[in-house]
């Protein structure tokens, strides 16, 4: 184990009583030793738990970089993955889709999907599982269709998503490269496919009017069509994109859902109070539980330069979590931070909760994971008055994910 200095405590979040809830570790945390060390991965890492340390290091990327990826490993600098100029025309590129008129036009379809997945479910019934039977396939769909996946290839994509994501927090890099190169395969197909339909209508270069037109009108055909930086994007921006959305839009959502879940129905009287008047507490209910519960309990960053925080300098070059879920449970930024509230204000707490990050990287899918689970919790409570829970639930795996990945439910119908 490395020398700490003093004031630093080891952390381990793969522990296992860490792990199993790591709310009771936030809370020693917050009570004097806001700054951790973790050895416990391939990569060794600093770790930040405090709300206004988290939050500063989000509003300062030329300290905090996103350059060397956010994961406790060192990759590439590219698409999501760098600061400044290059960060910011990426990002629009795919953010258009997610603006707030964006966002409206998807809401029938996306209704849509959930009402058919809430049909199979109640056929299914009455005890089901929500995770499998419909909060993990629902983000799945909705991505799916706004990459421009189709059919039966969901569950493909499904499958990269989860390996994805359970192997690039730094468990084991050799696996996370092999698993990086598999996702690269199955989005080349869908690349070189639209390639070949541009060339079958004669044309050498693609154009942002390409999209909708020639192409179909989604994120596969962005990528290939937007001017970036007065270039294309080439074949690894490409990747990179495309897994970043499919990543950022699948478990997090899916675990928005559970948890949320979970906690209204662990406390019948929470469910009634939103069933009484849905306009008022589906939206606190939704932003509680991404304070109480954030789906990403942390994303790191690297440091550029040496710099001290919570009083402790830090080299150059270093990983850093900022962990949000600790954050999102810091006495010094929320009142009683260890009680699930509905009668906390959901404006408030959405433009203080560090669930969605914040600054320049802040998540450009919570618009859209918002509105998803609005639209899910308006059908639960209209179809599903009398659901409560049927069995105990289990955590999902990975420490840097918190959500429910069984959630057996009665549905009551
Ligand atoms: C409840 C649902 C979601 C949660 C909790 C969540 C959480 C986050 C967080 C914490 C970050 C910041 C990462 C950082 O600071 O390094 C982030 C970034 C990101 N999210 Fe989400 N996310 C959700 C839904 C979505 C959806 C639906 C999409 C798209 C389909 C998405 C796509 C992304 C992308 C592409 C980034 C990287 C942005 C950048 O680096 O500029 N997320 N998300």
């Amino acid at each position: 184990m490395t020398d700490l200095p003093p004031g630093v405590h080891p952390y381990d979040p793969t522990a296992r009583d860490v792990l199993e809830s790591p709310f009771a570790e936030y809370r020693r945390r917050h009570s004097g030793c806001p700054i951790g060390h973790s050895d416990a991965l391939e990569m060794p890492f600093w770790a930040l738990f405090g709300y206004d340390d988290v939050r500063a290091a989000l509003l300062d990327p030329k300290t905090f970089s996103s350059r060397y990826g956010t994961t406790p490993v060192f990759q590439k600098s590219i698409g999501f993955f760098s600061d400044g100029k290059e960060h910011t025309h990426f990002r629009a590129i795919f953010r258009k889709r997610l603006s707030p008129e964006g966002i409206a036009a998807l809401q029938p379809r996306v209704a849509d999907m959930a009402r058919r997945l809430l049909d199979d479910m109640i056929a299914k019934g009455p005890v089901v599982d929500l995770h499998d039977d419909f909060a993990l396939p629902l983000p799945v769909h909705v991505v799916s269709w706004l990459l421009g996946i189709q059919g039966d290839e969901f569950v493909t994509l499904k499958h990269w998503s989860d390996e994805l994501m359970d192997n690039a927090f730094g468990k084991s890099n050799a696996r996370f490269l092999e698993v990086y190169a598999g996702v690269c395969a199955f989005f080349d197909q869908h690349l070189d496919a639209r390639y070949a339909m541009l060339t079958a209508a004669g044309i050498e270069e693609a154009r942002p009017e390409h999209v909708g037109t020639v192409l179909p009108d989604d994120w596969i055909s962005d990528a290939i069509c937007a001017d970036y930086l007065g270039r294309k994007l080439n074949r690894d921006e490409q990747r990179i994109a495309l897994m970043g959305l499919l990543v950022g839009g699948n478990e997090t959502t899916t675990s928005l859902i559970t948890n949320l879940m979970w906690r209204l129905l662990e406390e019948p009287s929470r469910w009634e109070l939103v069933r009484s008047d849905p306009d008022r507490f589906i939206p606190v209910a939704i932003e509680e539980s991404l304070r109480f519960d954030s789906p990403s309990q942390g994303m790191f960053r690297t440091t550029l330069c040496p710099v001290e925080v919570a009083g402790i300098e830090i080299a150059a070059k270093q990983k850093l979590m900022l962990n949000f879920g600790a954050a999102n449970r810091d006495p010094a930024a929320f009142d009683d931070p260890d009680s699930f509230r509905l009668d906390r204000d959901a404006r408030d707490l959405s433009r203080r909760h560090l669930a969605f990050g914040g600054g320049v990287h802040g998540c450009p899918g919570a618009p859209l994971s918002r509105m998803e689970v609005g639209v899910v919790m308006r059908l639960f409570v209209e179809q599903l008055p009398e659901v409560t829970l049927a069995a105990p639930s289990q955590r999902s795996v990975g420490y840097n994910l918190w959500g429910r990945r069984k959630l057996p439910i009665n549905l009551g119908r």
